[in-house]
């Protein structure tokens, strides 16, 4: 496999990771979080729930600030060829995808998206990192 098509299969994987995150995390917010089974720590990771990438968590969990009608993700997480941040994803309450980025290595992993007028609920964050998979946060506007 070349460097090349890896690229192409992080990409993927991202992509295929956040739209099955994004629907899990929709309906975390609806459930009870302590009766449903949950994905956290298992198939993502989030700063509570770190799972096998516990101590990870500092440079992982993508830090949302909301802000002027914006949402702003921040992965405090260093940028190489070797590992790197991938991709950050925004979804609302309902499921809607708000916007997505994608990183080189030589990007600083920040994002910010413009939020619907008068937005008002919960704001979930994915960061992917191409040696430490999925991270959530989430965030209320
Ligand atoms: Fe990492």
């Amino acid at each position: 496999m070349t460097a090349f098509d890896r690229r192409d299969l992080l990409k993927t994987a991202a992509a295929v990771a956040a739209a099955a995150t994004a629907g899990s995390a929709v309906s975390a917010f609806a459930a009870d979080k302590a009766a449903a089974p949950s994905a956290a720590g298992s198939i993502y990771y989030s700063k509570e729930q770190p799972g096998q990438w516990k101590g990870k968590e500092g440079t992982h969990a993508p830090e949302v600030k909301v802000e002027g009608g914006k949402v702003s993700v921040v992965t405090p997480h260093p940028m190489s060829a070797e590992h790197f941040i991938v991709r950050h994803t925004v979804i609302l309450a309902d499921g809607t995808v708000l916007g997505a980025k994608n990183f080189a290595p030589a990007d600083k992993p920040e994002s910010s998206y413009d939020l619907p007028k008068d937005y008002k609920g919960k704001i979930c964050a994915t960061s992917f990192c191409n040696l430490h998979d999925l991270w959530v946060s989430e965030a209320e506007a």
